[in-house]
């Protein structure tokens, strides 16, 4: 538990390196597991999930070191033997041992995963697809096995583009003796990143970022390295916050085209953004107007769920009516109550959209907050308005941010967190 104090209303300028993609990290940790070898990951956030998902390995036997943001796995004397299920239970992404375990041993047991703040989180998509290349499941007492002594691979149809379920059945390829065909896919970075990653370890795979990706096992590679990824969701955190409250970020290390959807709208509401390379200048004078048309959250690359909550809380004060149709996660709407304390204008339709009419100004609140990308849309909400405001964080900002407390400091937000 922390506590977030923050005096609102200053403007944000400087000069900051995006950090590495925490769900990228999650599937390439679990990537470890399924390719065996060493592997050395760099830019791996320090943040608690990606620490949960080290210590899971760690205790299947892998040899894990960290040392600052660079990570190395040896999962060559990985085992079955040991399944932290009390660890597991408590990260969503543990599902993808699931397809890296059936790759790699051929069994698999692992924890039901829980439904979460978002609302249920299914995982029949997953279990589909690696049924279809050959594996055979029982549920039993909240465990989820799956084994097969053949996986085939064959051809797979996601009925949606589920991220965590392409994840999942390309991580089960890794162990198929043929080719794996995978159609739906999700066209996510972070699938992009996996498949980056699968093929420095010897897999021959084609079509990441396209819905049909072909997976075939051609050699073992002992040593993998890979740089992660700037992590979108993060980027876009940062990027809002400068907008909504005026000042100038440069943000460097990033790859501008994940941050499209992103940008697309800040542009439209009066942030003007530069690209020079790896580098994205915004500039905002903290007067945003609503964008023009309505907002809809969906697969990669239309706009993100993840980044819905904090386009909302750009939009507060925004000059103009802000419509946001969320389409992927229909509990992930939580904030909307929140942004509200701190006297935003915001109502919900039934069919899961919000109205934001923009307000002049907004004050200092007490709130908890209990979701990541919520509770981040809380501590924008927090930035913007006059007077102090308390935020409660049930551990969920670090979850996926590494030092934002540091980070928005040295921007000039005048803040203290405490654990
Ligand atoms: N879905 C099903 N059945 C399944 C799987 C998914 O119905 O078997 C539904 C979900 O309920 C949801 C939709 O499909 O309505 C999308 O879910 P998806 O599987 O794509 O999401 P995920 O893999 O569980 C990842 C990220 C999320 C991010 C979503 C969407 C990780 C670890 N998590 O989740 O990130 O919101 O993709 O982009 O990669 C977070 O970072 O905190 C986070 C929640």
């Amino acid at each position: 538990m922390g506590l977030w104090t923050i005096t609102g209303g200053n403007r944000l300028y400087g000069t900051v390196t995006a950090q590495g993609s925490v769900n990228g990290a999650l599937a390439l940790l679990a990537g470890c597991l399924a390719v065996g070898g060493e592997t050395v990951l760099e830019r791996v956030p320090r943040v608690a999930d990606v620490e949960l998902m080290l210590e899971i390995l760690r205790r299947m036997n892998c040899k894990v070191k960290r040392e600052g943001d660079r990570v190395t796995v040896d999962s060559r004397a990985a085992s079955m033997d040991v399944v932290p299920v009390a660890l597991m239970s408590k990260l969503r992404a543990s599902i993808l041992f699931l397809g890296a375990m059936l790759g790699r041993f051929g069994a698999a047991v692992i924890p039901m995963p829980a439904g979460s703040v978002l609302g249920p989180r299914p995982v029949d998509l997953h279990l589909a697809a690696l049924q279809t290349m050959g594996a055979s499941l029982r549920l039993e007492d909240g465990m989820i096995s799956c084994e097969s002594c053949d996986l085939q691979g064959g051809e797979v149809l996601l009925p949606y583009p589920s991220v965590g379920a392409t994840e999942n059945a390309m991580l089960a390829a890794c162990g198929c003796s043929g080719e794996t065909i995978l159609r739906g896919c999700a066209k996510e970075p972070e699938v992009v990143e996996l498949a980056e990653y699968l093929s420095s370890a010897g897999l021959n795979i084609r079509g990441a970022g396209t819905d049909v990706i072909r997976v075939r096992r051609e050699k073992c590679v002992g040593k993998m390295f890979h740089r992660m990824y700037a992590d979108r969701i993060a980027a876009s955190a940062l990027l809002c916050a400068v907008g909504a409250c005026g000042g100038k970020l440069i943000l460097q290390e990033v790859i501008s085209s994940h941050l499209q959807p992103t940008l697309d709208v800040l542009g439209e509401m009066g942030c003007n953004i530069k690209i020079h390379g790896s580098e994205i200048v915004l500039q905002s004078d903290g007067k945003l107007w609503s964008p023009m048309n309505p907002i809809t959250t969906g697969p990669y690359p239309s706009f993100s769920t993840d980044v819905q909550p904090l386009l909302l809380a750009a939009c507060l004060r925004a000059d103009g009516v802000t419509v946001v149709r969320e389409r992927v996660f229909g509990g992930r709407l939580s904030h909307a109550k929140q942004l509200r304390q701190f006297g935003g204008d915001v109502s919900l339709t039934e069919d899961c959209a919000v109205l934001v009419t923009g307000v002049p100004t907004l004050r200092g609140a007490t709130v908890r907050i209990h979701d990541l990308w919520s509770g981040a849309a809380v501590l924008l909400a927090a930035l913007q308005a006059d007077g102090e405001s308390c935020v409660v964080d049930d551990n969920c900002i670090s979850r996926g941010f590494a030092h934002l407390d540091a980070t928005l400091r040295q921007l000039g937000a005048d803040l203290e967190f405490t654990d």
